[in-house]
Formats: structure tokens, C-alpha cells, sequence
């Protein structure tokens, strides 16, 4: 089991790619809207991360990934394939960003609302909102990945009477887009448990369904739906454990550091 602590330059080089991901996801929301396809969004995404930022967006010929970005729309859960289908009222999408810029990855993604949506919808977006940072407020070094921020996120989700799922978790990232540790949403006495380390990079990605927990792979073997077609939604950080506390790479406008854990 390798997790490779990051240096004080792969954190700066960290920092870079995450405030990347994090505007483009600034750069699309304007065009968020009912009437345009999510191949259109794509290749927004596409032309602003290659033309704009220099940089790769990661999950474009990822295992055979076709796109630059997953957009993921009501009951589909995650790692949707853009599309010619178009954004309709009433619809919740997630867009998940992926961006390397000097080898290292930043990896996030926010819930849109579309025109008025229902309260149902809008609870759970806020809801899964909450498990995110359920799970970032209990990031410090010493703490447990399972026991303490798996555990959190299952505790208030389950109190919500929504459900976590469990077939797909965060992830460590760095050079690479996918690297150790898993960062599960949930308790399981199952898996080794890891304690936090400061300049441990990760990710966390809460999939939080409406309903049940199941989820299923539709043919395209990438999209990822809920079983009971209840909606999912889902939001994404990437961040490091620093000294104190942890520092999220991918912050967005508005969002603050969790209180006395920041570094900087
Ligand atoms: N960005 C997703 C994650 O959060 C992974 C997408 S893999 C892809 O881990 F190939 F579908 F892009
Ligand atoms: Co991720
Ligand atoms: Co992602």
C-alpha cells in the first residue's frame, strides 16, 4: 500500500491544477441552462482547459473515457458521458472536472439547478453539499479516513434520510488521477483503515441518493445510475492534509476553509 505524502512543491503544483478545475467549473456555469446539450458543455470545458489554461483536461481517452468532462443528470449518479441530449427545467446535473497542469491532477465538481426544480431535488443538492463538508470538517492529521470521515458523511446523510453510495469512493490524487488512498463515504470494518498524514492528497466525492443505495452500470460501461431511478447528487473536493488541519485546493468563491484547521 503506496500513498505517497506530497512535497512542498507538489502541493504548490497541486494548488495550481485545483484552482484550474475549480474556474472552469466558474468558467461553464453561466451556460448551465435549459436548452443546451452536454456535449456543448463538453466542449466548452474542452476548448477552455487546452486553449485558455495550457493544460489536459484528464478524463478525455481516461480507460477509453470519450469526453472531457462527466455531466451527470438526475438519477445518474456518476461518470455520465456528455451528449446531444439537451438540459431540460426541473433537471439537477453534476459536472465533474478533472485538470492536469504540470503533471499533477485537481479533481472537482458542484451540483446546477436547472429552472425551478422540485424541493426534493433542491434538498438533496443541499444535503450532499453538507456531506461534503461533513467530511472535510473531519480532515487533520491523526484523524481516521474510515472511522472518523467515512463514518460522518454516512451518519449525516443516513440522519437525512438519504443514503451513501458505496460502489465508488474518493480518491488519493497527485501524478495520478486515481492513486491510494480509497476514501470511502461510509463506515466499513471491512476495509484497512489509513490515518491522515500531513501532504496527503485526496479527494472527496460523496454520491448521496435520494433513495435507495444501489447503483447500476448501464451499457456504455461508463454511466452510473441508481437502481430505484430515485435522483443522486454529488459534490467534489480536492484538498491536502496540512500540519494543522487541511487546506482544500479546489475552493470555490464564497467557501472558506473550515475554521482553525486552515493553514493558509
Ligand atoms: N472525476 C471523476 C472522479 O471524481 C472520475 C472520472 S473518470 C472518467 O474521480 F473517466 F469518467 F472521467
Ligand atoms: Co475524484
Ligand atoms: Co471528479
Amino acid at each position: 500500500m503506496a500513498i505517497f505524502i506530497k512535497t512542498k512543491e507538489e502541493i504548490e503544483k497541486m494548488r495550481v491544477a485545483g484552482r484550474l478545475a475549480k474556474e472552469t467549473l466558474d468558467m461553464i456555469t453561466p451556460y448551465v441552462e435549459a436548452g443546451i446539450s452536454t456535449n456543448e458543455l463538453d466542449k466548452l470545458c474542452h476548448d477552455y482547459t487546452i486553449n485558455v489554461q495550457k493544460a489536459v483536461p484528464a478524463p478525455l481517452g481516461y480507460k477509453g473515457f470519450p469526453k472531457s468532462i462527466c455531466t451527470s443528470v438526475n438519477h445518474q449518479v456518476c461518470h455520465a458521458i456528455p451528449s446531444n441530449k439537451k438540459l431540460k427545467n426541473g433537471d439537477i446535473i453534476n459536472i465533474d472536472i478533472t485538470t492536469i497542469k504540470d503533471e499533477y491532477h485537481g479533481d472537482t465538481s458542484r451540483m446546477f439547478e436547472i429552472g425551478k426544480t422540485s424541493v426534493k431535488a433542491k434538498r438533496l443538492v443541499k444535503i450532499s453539499y453538507e456531506c461534503l463538508w461533513v467530511g472535510i470538517n473531519s480532515v487533520r492529521p491523526g484523524a481516521y479516513l474510515i472511522k472518523d470521515v467515512g463514518a460522518a458523511i454516512q451518519r449525516y446523510a443516513e440522519a437525512k434520510n438519504c443514503s451513501v453510495v458505496q460502489d465508488y469512493c474518493g480518491h488519493g490524487i497527485g501524478r495520478a488521477f486515481h492513486e491510494e488512498p480509497q476514501v470511502l463515504h461510509y463506515f466499513s470494518p471491512k476495509t484497512e483503515d489509513v490515518m491522515l498524514q500531513p501532504g496527503m492528497t485526496f479527494t472527496i466525492e460523496p454520491m448521496i441518493n435520494a433513495g435507495k443505495l444501489a447503483v447500476k452500470l448501464l451499457p456504455d460501461k461508463w454511466t452510473v445510475v441508481t437502481k430505484d431511478h430515485s435522483l443522486s447528487a454529488q459534490w467534489e473536493h480536492t484538498m491536502v492534509v496540512t500540519d494543522t488541519g487541511v487546506e482544500v485546493l479546489t475552493l470555490s468563491d464564497g467557501e472558506s476553509q473550515p475554521l482553525g484547521l486552515s493553514s493558509k
